[in-house]
């Protein structure tokens, strides 16, 4: 709010970019947050857009939204940029002064832009054994007086480009992992200030990384998207006379191997620092020796703009403990699990090879790989040294293209001074706005939701994965469909998560299947060709609809509304009559407990109990995106179709007792959760079995990655909300904080990946990082601290906290579109005080535990009380 008591808007935003510079939406909707004196409500808006050749302002719009309003004018054509600004006035009739403003720029919105063709080099390979990388280059000269310059980028492979021997920027494992044969996203940038007139170079470095590296368990497959690496870049200048020159990537440029030896992903990187090429990427290098390169097929038409942010070091740590080991080793411990790489300054005669090894847990003192698998996880660096001098020069490397999952490293030969100042771990993941916190009395919960932000950090490398340390690593569909709640609350990840959907929606097979993990890589037979199954698939319908509520983002389910409806078809036609989806092969509730570690599927909860349920959801998810859209139509058969399932499901799996088929925590907490039980009695007695189920498996889950985001809201929903917090503080294993007795960091993928007696569960699939069951944060977020949204984007607030479990307060702020929402409880000794926060353009109110409400108002941080209050307490 402005001195002068006017509402003040902030900078606007366009779409869900963080930085919009070379974006791919020609008319991006437009997004701003005001801040306003309490209960002011917008009655019209303006948006201002300035462009080179114009300046245009809509006159007032009458409208209260501030949230993804359409583009008002022309849409943009390629490389245009646009000062966008808004100002507001509220029903009162004063307006806001405009607010600062945002630059948007497209990238190239035509296919016919991209002038440069794909390179590579030339030179014959091997196509599966070690190969080593490339560095391609260009010199070139410009005239004087540029005035902008961008850089138009991506690869087959990885890349990082240098201009005048300075990377253009701080972007890592660009362009990322996406449906490659169908999408290959390309980025834009900024690199006016590298350029000068004269004489210029740029170089890049490439790598396998997803396009042709391993990837995949069972030993893996190489080259899954060809075997040759490639550059695509398109350099434009644009000097002050409005004279552009282009400079593509063709047959011109040069190619040489580099210093990188070998880089995989999950292998790790060599790097022979005396094969160095110093000035490689800056005029006036020798490139003589070079090999030429080969222009390769890459349609432009496949080629798209981000909708997300890139990944990039977001933190870096410092050793919490450094132990020597025999035989020259170094055991660190970062204190911390989390996704990244080793980065150290070390000194030391050339050819001296200093190697780091990574593991997520020890076992008697020494690194723990066999969980790994096939990943090998080990980084090399040789030494330069310094031949002409006799002290050595400090020596400063990071492995550039691959990542692992770790807490420890072991670092063979180390040659440096301070380890604790000269190795660091640097954490990398998808560049997004955090918006999501909670905090409680009890360090426990609070440990096991920093777990939960851990695990998500490591898992959104680009896509959604399942464990970022594995052979695997791969964008498995059933974890983000339990986790995306929970993630869109944490973080902005409606970008990176939209851009994956639209993989999931390219790589759908013909029949409406959707793969096991997108994009989709051989898995063996179990995996390929894919099956449909449960929980599974149905993250086209489900997840659309989850990153819906928290962004108000419609136009997301228009993109993946056909995805979503062909996969429900296809249950439809494999249910036939019955309506219950009892064939096939499932995953069930995948880690239940009791499952046998050799068969994660074998669970105590019918599979075909689970399916059924799920596909009377999705059903009733695809009727409530269809009545968003306004097909009516598809709405009203939607409707009927999940009603339909839901009578199937209860004749077949509620028996006449009220008891389920499989008397287990996740049978009742699926009925409840996917509202299968309509009648309140039979809501009732399904929770108050639930409860019991609870209590007599002495507070211990029961179940795996379809039951566990489910089991704690099934019993508050249910008026079981002690059960929930029992369950919460349990210890013993199996139970969420089960793992902090262990030291866990991050969430796991079993229960007991570690053993109670210390040692790694023996399974296969041992991770100690999924965020798959770290979904009960949400239920803090929502239930305990009581912060939920009562309409899309937040539009429409409820809090309803529900005190219990002897916290004595608890807290959740969450960034949501319309700006930030808080609420803080205290359990004071006669009365439950809570504060809360509520952004202007959203309406809240507080719903107390007598189920009395009271409507909060906005703009305003304010403190009410339930319970006997003799005085305002202070
Ligand atoms: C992955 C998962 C996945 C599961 C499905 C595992 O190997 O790590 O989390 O959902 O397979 O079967």
């Amino acid at each position: 709010m402005s001195a002068r008591g006017l509402p003040e808007v902030a900078a606007p935003t366009a779409e869900h970019h963080r930085e919009p510079l070379g974006i791919g939406e020609a008319a991006p909707r437009i997004s701003w947050k005001t801040l306003a004196p309490p209960d002011w409500t917008q009655q019209a808006y303006q948006i201002e857009i300035t462009r080179t050749d114009t300046a245009y302002s809509t006159d007032w719009i009458d409208s209260a939204d501030s949230v993804l309003v359409p583009w008002p004018e022309r849409p943009l054509t390629s490389r245009e940029r646009a000062a966008v600004r808004v100002r507001v006035r509220g029903t009162k009739g004063r307006s806001s002064d405009w607010s600062a403003p945002i630059h948007v720029e497209t990238g190239l919105l035509e296919p016919a832009d991209w002038t440069a063709r794909a390179v590579s080099p030339d030179w014959t390979e091997p196509r599966d054994a070690e190969r080593r990388p490339p560095l391609l280059r260009k010199e070139f000269s410009l005239g004087a007086d540029i005035a902008r310059a961008r850089l138009y980028v991506t690869a087959h492979g990885l890349y990082e480009v240098e201009i005048n021997g300075q990377r253009v920027s701080d972007h890592a494992l660009a362009p990322g992992w996406t449906s490659y044969q169908h999408r290959l996203r390309y980025r834009t940038h900024d690199v006016t200030h590298l350029l000068r007139s004269g004489a210029n170079a740029i170089g890049t470095w490439l790598a396998d990384g997803w396009y042709r590296g391993r990837l995949g368990f069972h030993g893996g497959y190489a080259n899954l998207y060809g075997d040759r690496l490639a550059l695509l870049a398109q350099l434009e200048i644009v000097h002050r006379d409005g004279t552009v020159a282009t400079l593509g990537t063709d047959s011109s440029w040069h190619a040489a191997h580099g210093p990188i030896v070998t880089s995989g992903l999950l292998d790790g990187e060599t790097y022979d620092a005396r094969d160095e090429r110093p000035g490689w990427s800056s005029p006036g290098y020798d490139d003589g020796d070079w090999s030429p390169v080969r222009i390769v097929a890459r349609r432009p038409a496949t080629l798209v703009a981000p909708t997300g942010p890139p990944v990039r070091c977001t933190r870096e740590l410092t050793p919490l403990r450094v132990t020597p080991l025999d035989g020259d080793r170094l055991l660190i411990d970062f204190g911390q699990n989390l996704v990244g790489r080793v980065r150290i300054t070390v000194a030391g005669p050339a050819g001296h090879t200093v190697t780091l090894r990574h593991a997520e847990v020890l076992q008697n003192g020494e690194l723990y790989v066999r969980p790994l698998r096939g990943a090998l996880s080990t980084d090399r660096y040789i030494l330069r040294g310094a031949p002409d001098t006799e002290t050595p020069h400090a020596e400063t490397w990071e492995p550039r293209f691959t990542i692992h999952g770790f807490r420890y490293a072991e670092i063979t030969g180390w040659r440096g001074e301070d380890p604790y100042r000269d190795i660091t771990a640097r954490v990398y993941h998808t560049d997004m706005a955090r918006t999501g916190w909670f905090d409680c009395s009890n360090e426990q919960i609070n440990r096991l939701h920093e777990n939960v932000v851990w695990s998500m950090r490591g898992n959104f490398v680009d896509l959604p994965t399942d464990c970022p340390q594995r052979d695997e690593r791969l964008g498995w569909t059933g974890d983000i469909q339990v986790f995306a709640p929970t993630a869109a609350f944490l973080y902005d990840c409606h970008g990176m998560l939209a851009s994956w959907l639209r993989d999931v929606a390219a790589e759908q097979h013909e029949d409406g299947t959707v793969p096991w993990y997108v994009p989709e890589i051989p898995g063996g037979e179990q995996w390929t060709p894919a099956r449909p199954g449960a929980g599974w698939g149905d993250v086209v319908a489900l997840t659309p609809w989850a990153l819906y509520q928290a962004s108000g983002d419609a136009g997301l389910l228009a993109a993946q509304y056909d995805s979503a409806r062909r996969w429900v078809d296809l249950i439809t036609r494999l249910a036939g009559p019955s309506g219950l989806w009892n064939t096939g092969y499932q995953l069930g509730d995948w880690l239940d407990p009791t499952a046998p570690p050799e068969d994660p599927g074998a669970g105590s909860t019918d599979r075909h109990l689970i399916a059924t349920a799920y596909y009377a959801w999705s059903a009733r998810h695809v009727a409530s995106i269809a009545s968003v859209l306004g097909r009516e139509q598809d709405r009203r058969y939607y409707d009927a179709l999940a009603r339909q399932t839901r009578h199937a499901f209860l004749n077949t799996y509620l028996l006449a007792n009220g008891r389920m088929t499989s008397d287990t925590q996740t049978a009742y907490a699926v009925a409840l959760q996917f509202d299968l039980l309509s009648e309140p009695a039979a809501r009732m007695s399904a929770g108050q079995r639930l409860a019991e189920l609870v209590e007599s498996g002495g507070h211990t889950i029961q179940t795996g990655f379809i039951g566990t985001p489910l089991l704690a809201p099934a019993l508050s929903n249910t008026g079981n909300t002690d059960t929930a917090y029992s369950l919460l503080f349990q210890q013993d294993c199996p139970s969420w904080l089960y793992a902090l007795k262990h030291d866990a960091t991050t969430v796991w993928e079993r229960w007991d990946s570690m053993l109670p007696d210390g040692r790694v569960n023996p399974g296969e699939m041992t991770s100690f990082n999924h965020y798959a069951l770290g979904a009960i944060a949400q239920w803090l977020h929502t239930t305990v601290a009581g912060l939920t949204m009562a309409a899309p984007g937040y539009r429409d607030i409820l809090f309803r906290p529900h005190p219990g479990g002897g916290l004595t307060w608890a807290a959740a702020e969450h960034e949501s579109p319309y700006g930030r929402i808080a609420i803080k409880w205290k359990q004071r000794e006669t009365h439950l005080e809570v504060r809360t926060t509520v952004p202007t353009g959203a309406t809240a109110r507080i719903e107390w535990p007598d189920g009395s409400a009271t409507p909060v108002r906005t703009g305003a941080s304010i403190s009410r009380w339930f319970g006997a209050v003799t005085a305002p307490p202070r």
